[in-house]
């Protein structure tokens, strides 16, 4: 069977995450191909670094494909298939505040948890359903995959202003958990797993872990994460290629694992269980959005200078990773109706019986040409369902607040913040990050 041909849009051309995708798509042209791919972005520089050097990567790899990167809408969004969006509103120099100015009351500033996400989403809002108009005035049967962040926020926007509309929002945490979870039982691939899981994004529990003869992995990895968080085998033996802030989080993860035992959560819980532990760790003076400026940066934009100015890719040290994976293997989902089960961030509707129906959850979904459909995940014990009521209750707060322009219901979601000590602390941070934010934020009243 041929299959049909795709065109593309990678919204945020200019991410630093967009050459991995680059070229995981070129890697699997057998399996997804591609007549047609494009790059839009609002920073015409930014982006112009990353496609100068996609482009002798293309011509060098898959000549037959057109590509084309633009800043002007009508020309990005016509004619596509597919949107893959990752925009960063305000860019680092937002996220650098956003982790910053939390900091100066002593509570950790993060890029998707607490204050600093919901910095984050209140600038996101706007821009990602921007992209959907964009999208559904040009190609109205397109599909946008959409890893944008704060992703729990963005979802919850989305599902509010635009019910309608082809939106999936994703994240690739949880694959990259797998992963590990994969190396310490010896596999050779995490898709030899079948995993049941719930939660919010960012905020989730793995309940179940089956190979493909149903045999239980659970107890193994359960004995193994309680003891040295996800933290591989190989990184225990000091291999470790990761920098050093995700060694300590995939290493106190053990720490989060501990409250339920017979479950394995997400990483990023670490901030709503030991907020003060994540205080003290970190440094104002260098946060993550430091860390991530001077490694993932500066590579990825050294690195396609250098290929756009020698005109070659042929040793390229740009790779497709498993960020890049899911995008793509939920693009084939859709495109070829594979039916493969993914992590998706959904309406509940019933998914988990006893939680909100109007919340957004990160499930496994069987993904087709109609899109994702839901398995569904029962009853969830009261120490889940607590936890996720609060933090729902928290994020759409920050999505009414964006669409009445509320300052008191942006207040309300960061008192409600597990991270945040008391409403006082939550109404200085506030004040600040209005201030930062002027330029991004509708106006609070
Ligand atoms: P980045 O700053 O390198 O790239 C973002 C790009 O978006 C920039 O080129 C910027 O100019 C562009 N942009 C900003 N606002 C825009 C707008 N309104 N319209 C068009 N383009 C716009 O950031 P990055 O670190 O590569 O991350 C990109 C995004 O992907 C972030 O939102 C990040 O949080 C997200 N991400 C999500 C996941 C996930 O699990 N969901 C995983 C990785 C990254
Ligand atoms: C994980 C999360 C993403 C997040 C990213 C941050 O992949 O799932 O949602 O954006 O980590 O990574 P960074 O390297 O930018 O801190
Ligand atoms: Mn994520």
């Amino acid at each position: 069977m041929t299959l049909k041909k795709q065109s593309i849009v990678v919204a945020g051309g200019g991410s630093t995450f967009t050459p991995g995708i680059v070229m995981m798509l070129l890697e699997n042209l057998d399996k997804f191909p591609i007549r047609s791919l494009k790059f839009y972005d609002n920073d015409k520089e930014r982006q112009k670094q990353i496609a100068d050097a996609t482009e002798v990567i293309i011509k060098e790899r898959a000549p037959e494909i057109e590509f084309k990167a633009t800043t002007d809408p009508e020309e990005a969004f016509t004619d596509v298939d597919f949107v893959m969006a990752h925009i960063r509103v305000g860019k680092y120099a937002m996220r650098e505040k956003d982790e910053k100015i939390p900091m100066k009351y002593g509570v950790i500033g993060q890029e998707t948890c607490g204050p600093g996400g919901i910095a984050y989403g209140m600038r996101s809002i706007g821009g990602v359903v921007e992209i959907i108009d964009y999208m559904e005035k040009y190609s109205p049967d397109a599909w946008m995959l959409n890893y944008s962040n704060p992703a729990a926020i963005v979802a919850e926007a989305t599902r509010r202003l635009r019910p309608d509309s082809k939106i999936i929002n994703i994240c690739d945490m949880p694959v990259g958990i797998e992963l590990r979870m994969a190396e310490v039982l010896g596999l050779e691939s995490r898709k030899e797993m079948d995993v049941r899981y719930y939660g919010l994004n960012h905020f989730g529990w793995w309940t179940d872990i089956r190979d493909k003869e149903g045999n239980d992995l659970m107890p193994k990895l359960i004995d193994w994460v309680k003891e040295h968080g996800y933290i591989t085998p190989k990184e225990l033996e000091g291999a470790s290629e990761e920098e050093p802030s995700w060694e300590y989080t995939f290493g106190k993860a053990k720490e989060v694992q501990w409250l339920d035992p017979d479950t394995l959560p997400n990483t990023y819980l670490k901030y709503y269980f030991y907020p003060q532990d994540e205080a003290e760790h970190s440094d104002i003076n260098y946060t993550r959005a430091n860390e991530v400026m001077d490694n993932r940066e500066k590579h990825v934009f050294s690195e396609c200078n250098r290929i756009s100015n020698i005109k070659t890719a042929e040793d390229a040290k740009l790779v497709a990773d498993d960020h890049a994976s899911y995008i793509v293997d939920l693009a084939r989902a859709i495109a070829y109706n594979t039916k493969e089960r993914m992590l998706l961030i959904v309406p509940n509707h019933g998914v988990i019986e006893n939680f909100d129906a109007e919340g957004m959850v990160e499930v496994p979904c069987i993904v087709g040409s109609q899109g994702p459909e839901p398995m569904t995940q029962g009853s969830i014990p009261r120490f889940q369902k607590g936890l996720m009521e609060q933090q729902v209750a928290v994020e759409k707060l920050v999505v009414d607040a964006w669409i009445t322009g509320s300052y008191q219901k942006l207040w309300q979601a960061l008192t409600l913040s597990r991270i945040v000590p008391n409403a006082r602390v939550a109404k200085q941070i506030l004040d600040d990050l209005i201030e930062a934010n002027e330029d991004f934020w509708p106006v609070l009243k």
